[in-house]
């Protein structure tokens, strides 16, 4: 089928704006109030942006205000570890499977025989990831994903300090994971240098065009389609796809890839990193695959935006997409 880009695009455009305005007045929500220099952040903010593999970039909303990765860094994180270790070493310390806990909880090691976390995309998880990274000391752990993010983006990327301060004062939660953690020999660098290492990685900048950029990425595999070339291996990006399905959204993990349908991760920060796979049943506009990126920093219980995650719904029934 013929696709009329200038036809698609106006169609487009009306939806989001008439979405993204009623969100704004509809509903409302609070930011994360447990990492203070995240509270004070405006909740109205919402911002949409696709990435074509033809390069295509559609931008709506507040797509200027950056804002800081958070837990979406679990999954460059875990990519870059893969990378450095190799997958199966990685998975050595852990698992691959859903918890239907909250990102941040405790109750695992408590619970659990295998104390090893249960996924790379909690916070337990992604702090042992982090201290698999490569490198001696955190700076150099931080390097390593930075320049992996730097690689896909083909930008610099920068650490919001204010972010990363007001977080590492408050880490009550994630210093007592780390402690756990290390209690049961699942760290590989010590309490304070894994958990400033992690806290930094939640702390880099970014904007809803980048992560776009990100799923578009993931979305082929690791192959980035503007400057052809394989930036991730493919085992390493199907694996990262198959944990944003099924632990991406955290505790609301299984009733978003029920009802929205695509691998994705959220961060508390309010962005989320959509992956579009190709496929033949999609619209013609999103056949071939694309990323998507949202931003709105509003919250629900589950750490997930409010906002956004109905208007990545909203935009995916308009073209019907699911991966199955
Ligand atoms: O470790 C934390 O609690 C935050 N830096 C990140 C948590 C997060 O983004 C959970 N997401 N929805």
């Amino acid at each position: 089928m013929e696709i009329h880009h200038l036809d698609v695009e106006n169609e487009l455009t009306l939806f989001l704006d008439q979405q993204i305005a009623y969100y704004k007045e509809k509903l409302s929500g609070e930011c994360a109030n447990y990492i203070p220099e995240l509270k004070v952040v405006n909740p109205d903010y919402l911002a949409f942006s696709l990435m074509l593999p033809n390069g295509k970039v559609h931008l709506q909303g507040d797509y200027h205000v950056p804002f800081t990765l958070q837990s979406i860094s679990k999954v460059i994180t875990f990519m870059a570890a893969c990378l450095y270790n190799g997958t199966s070493n990685v998975l050595e310390w852990v698992d691959v499977e859903p918890t239907g806990d909250p990102f941040n909880s405790l109750l695992r090691f408590e619970l659990n025989e295998n104390k090893k976390p249960f996924n790379p995309m909690i916070n337990a998880g992604a702090i042992t990831v982090a201290s698999l990274l490569s490198g001696l000391t955190p700076m150099d752990k931080i390097q390593s994903v930075t320049r992996l993010l730097s690689s896909l983006l083909d930008k610099d990327v920068t650490i919001n300090q204010k972010v990363f301060e007001s977080e590492w004062e408050t880490a009550y939660r994630n210093r007592a994971l780390a402690n756990f953690l290390m209690e049961n020999n699942l760290l590989a660098s010590s309490v304070d240098d894994t958990l400033f290492t992690y806290i930094n990685l939640c702390s880099i900048e970014i904007t809803v065009e980048d992560l776009a950029k990100i799923g578009l990425i993931l979305s082929l595999d690791g192959f980035d389609p503007i400057r052809r070339i394989q930036l991730i291996p493919p085992p390493i990006a199907r694996l990262t796809k198959v944990l944003m399905f099924t632990c991406g959204m955290y505790n609301s993990s299984g009733k978003f890839a029920a009802f929205v349908g695509i691998p994705a991760k959220s961060g508390v920060s309010g962005g989320i990193l959509g992956v579009v796979p190709p496929s033949l049943r999609s619209h013609p506009l999103l056949s071939d695959g694309c990323g998507i990126g949202i931003y709105g920093p509003a919250i629900d219980t589950h750490g997930n935006s409010v906002k956004g995650v109905r208007l990545l719904e909203d935009f995916l029934q308009l073209y019907d997409v699911k991966i199955f």
